[in-house]
């Protein structure tokens, strides 16, 4: 038996302290996000901190967790400490997924794939982003290389073409996928006044497009509008040109060639004209089951009666989530959220959550009120823009390191336990 995650980690780093060397990646949020901004150019800060409107949501999230206090018991045994899950048939050794970011490659150029190596380092799965830099099956390559069969999943959105969707689906299935996660609540993409203050879209640059342009039903959609007679001419500018550079560079094949031929701009235009269906149902949702044998988690449910519908079609998981802040300003936290949902679920699906959740302590609380697991984005991008794969990997170490120690100094052993007699609201 070891001494647990959390000992095992400030061993390593006091460790490393004796010797002169302290973290490359900052142990606590505040720090984290300091540094990573520090790393990253004024768009990439842009698009990956940014919330929705003036960021109310985000700080909700925030204050949300402040409002639930852990309470310790003492004198019981904790030296050892599980914090393990099973979760849709596999073991995971923490209750915690990379959740899925898109237009990682603003921060570190073809992102996904030293995410996928950091969480297949870690044994925690990776929710693939449809919006990735990289494409999936190159993502699962490296994650198999590190640790065969390292558990992901795939996040879809859902394309105005049905054969999109089906040909993301069976390449996901392809690429190892345990579960698809749809992600309900970017029907549109929200009000960023960072990105729009810049006049910043990753996409319109092909940044984060990497899934459709690998993907032989995108190629076929483009190649049809390719062939049709072209509209207007581009406005010949700077700024165009560097976009058309960025569009080449980013498209698969030799950058001279994908300057000259007009596929790459097209599948920009294609990939913002179809990549989301703002008139998305229950009725398409229902459609899934059919179109795959993979466990289904519904991304982005905040209120109780769509929580309810899910269970009532069969959905085998929720993910609590505002998106990190990103769509909505002035929306639910999704902690307050969790405490709605969590008893109308009543153990019916698995309640996974996300949104502000960035540190031990955080998880410990998102656990004790209900969610099965936890998804966190902003910290392992701001890890992964300090020091790669390794900043990716020690950013959601140390988080799984401080829920070890606050479960065990709260006077518990197991995270599968937690309920919230652990936590008072203060
Ligand atoms: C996201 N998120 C997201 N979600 C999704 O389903 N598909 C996506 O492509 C993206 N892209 C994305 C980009 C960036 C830069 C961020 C920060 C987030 C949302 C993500 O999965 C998750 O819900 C939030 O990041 C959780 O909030 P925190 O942990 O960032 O506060």
């Amino acid at each position: 038996m070891t001494a647990g995650r959390g000992r095992e980690r400030q061993n390593e780093i006091y460790t490393a302290g004796v010797a002169g060397r302290v973290p490359r990646v900052p142990t606590n949020f505040a720090e984290l996000e300091r540094r990573a901004r520090k790393a990253m150019s004024e768009r990439a800060w842009a698009y990956i901190a940014g919330g929705a409107g003036e960021g109310r949501t985000m700080t909700a999230n925030r204050e949300a967790l402040g409002r639930w206090a852990i309470v310790p018991r003492i004198l019981r045994d904790v030296s050892h400490r599980d914090l393990s899950i099973d979760l849709f048939g596999a073991h995971l050794r923490a209750p915690i997924l990379f959740a899925p970011v898109g237009a990682g490659g603003l921060a570190l150029p073809e992102a996904d794939i030293h995410i996928g190596h950091a969480a297949a380092e870690l044994g925690v799965p990776y929710i693939f982003s449809n919006q990735g830099s990289a494409p999936m099956e190159s993502v699962a390559a490296e994650m198999d290389r590190v640790r065969p069969g390292a558990p992901r999943w795939f996040q879809l959105y859902w394309s105005t073409d049905d054969d999109l969707v089906d040909s993301l689906l069976a390449r996901a299935e392809k690429s190892g996928a345990q579960a698809i996660a749809v992600t309900l609540d970017t029907t549109m993409l929200g009000w960023r006044p960072q990105d729009l203050n810049l006049g910043s879209l990753p996409f319109a640059k092909a940044e984060g497009i990497a899934q459709y342009t690998s993907d032989p039903r995108f190629a076929e959609i483009v190649a049809e509008r390719a062939a049709a007679p072209a509209g207007d001419k581009p406005e010949i500018s700077l700024g165009a040109i560097k976009t058309l550079f960025s569009i080449a560079r980013s498209t698969p094949g030799a950058l001279l060639r994908n300057l000259v031929r007009p596929e790459p701009r097209v599948g920009v235009q294609t990939f913002l004209d179809i990549y989301s269906r703002p008139s998305l149902s229950w009725a398409e949702i229902e459609t899934l089951r059919e179109r795959t044998s993979l466990p289904i988690v519904l991304k982005g449910v905040l209120h109780p009666d769509d929580a309810r519908a899910a269970v009532g079609v069969g959905i085998d998981g929720i993910i609590v989530s505002n998106h990190g802040g990103r769509q909505i300003d002035g929306e639910i936290s999704s902690i307050d959220a969790l405490t709605d949902i969590a008893p109308v679920v009543d153990g019916r699906c698995k309640i996974l959550v996300d949104s502000g959740i960035y540190t031990g302590a955080d998880v410990f609380k998102a656990l004790a009120l209900g969610a099965d697991a936890v998804c966190i984005g902003r910290p392992h991008m701001y890890g992964l823009a300090i020091d790669g794969a390794a900043g990716a990997r020690d950013a959601v170490a140390n988080i799984i390191a401080e829920l070890d120690l606050t479960l065990g100094l709260a006077g518990h052993t197991a995270v599968s336990d937690l309920s919230v007699d652990a936590l008072r609201r203060v």
